[in-house]
């Protein structure tokens, strides 16, 4: 049955929220994270997890930190029009996100990426958070989802991941 989007209960991670069955069969590490890391990141402040309830199901998660972004990587690919650019830029770095297995593809991480970004317009009222940030998994489906979901820009390949970006100033935002 499709998932009715108005039914998704959003909420921080909490000691008590049973992720002991949440699958995510394209990732294990994301699958391990959430059910062996995510609590301990919490309380360590490493990392902020937010689940996703559909009824008493866990079915998707992302993860927040703090980051920074190599001006230099930022330079090459936008122009920000600074006179004395730092640096590097403060970030909301996207560590992890993740739908169960079953579930994709119904957007529900459409209306993640909307909470994130709802969370980084609150964030720039406090402290200085200039981009938005994810290490991207090289795959094309995945460098897509956050091209249509906030306009992320691919600015620097790694080994194993595509460091992509959002400008904050560049978006809409009432
Ligand atoms: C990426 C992910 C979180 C998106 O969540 P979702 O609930 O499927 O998101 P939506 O339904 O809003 O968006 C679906 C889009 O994601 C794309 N997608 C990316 N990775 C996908 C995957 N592993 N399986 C299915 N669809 C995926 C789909 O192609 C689809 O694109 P379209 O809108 O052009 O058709 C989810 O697919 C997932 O958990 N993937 C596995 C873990 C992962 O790769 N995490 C990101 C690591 S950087």
């Amino acid at each position: 049955m499709p998932v009715d989007i108005n039914n998704l209960v959003f909420s921080k991670l909490a000691e008590t929220t049973d992720v002991s069955t949440f699958r995510c069969s394209d990732s294990d590490d994301l699958q391990d994270f959430l059910r062996s890391a995510a609590k301990v990141n919490q309380v360590q402040k490493i990392s902020t997890t937010y689940v996703v309830h559909l009824g008493p199901e866990l079915i998707a998660f992302f993860s927040l930190s703090m980051g920074c972004i190599k001006s230099d990587f930022v330079n090459r690919k936008m122009t920000l029009e600074m006179d004395d650019p730092p640096n590097s830029y403060p970030a909301l770095l996207l560590a992890r996100i993740a739908t169960r297995d079953g579930y994709r593809g119904q957007g529900i991480g459409r209306e993640m990426m909307k909470r994130v970004f709802s969370m980084a317009f609150d964030l720039t009222e406090q402290i200085g958070c200039r981009f938005v940030k994810v290490d991207a998994k090289k795959d094309p489906r995945t460098i897509r989802f956050y091209e249509k979901n906030g306009g992320f820009v691919r600015i620097h390949e790694n080994n194993d991941s595509i460091q992509m970006v959002v400008d904050l100033t560049k978006i809409p935002h009432e």
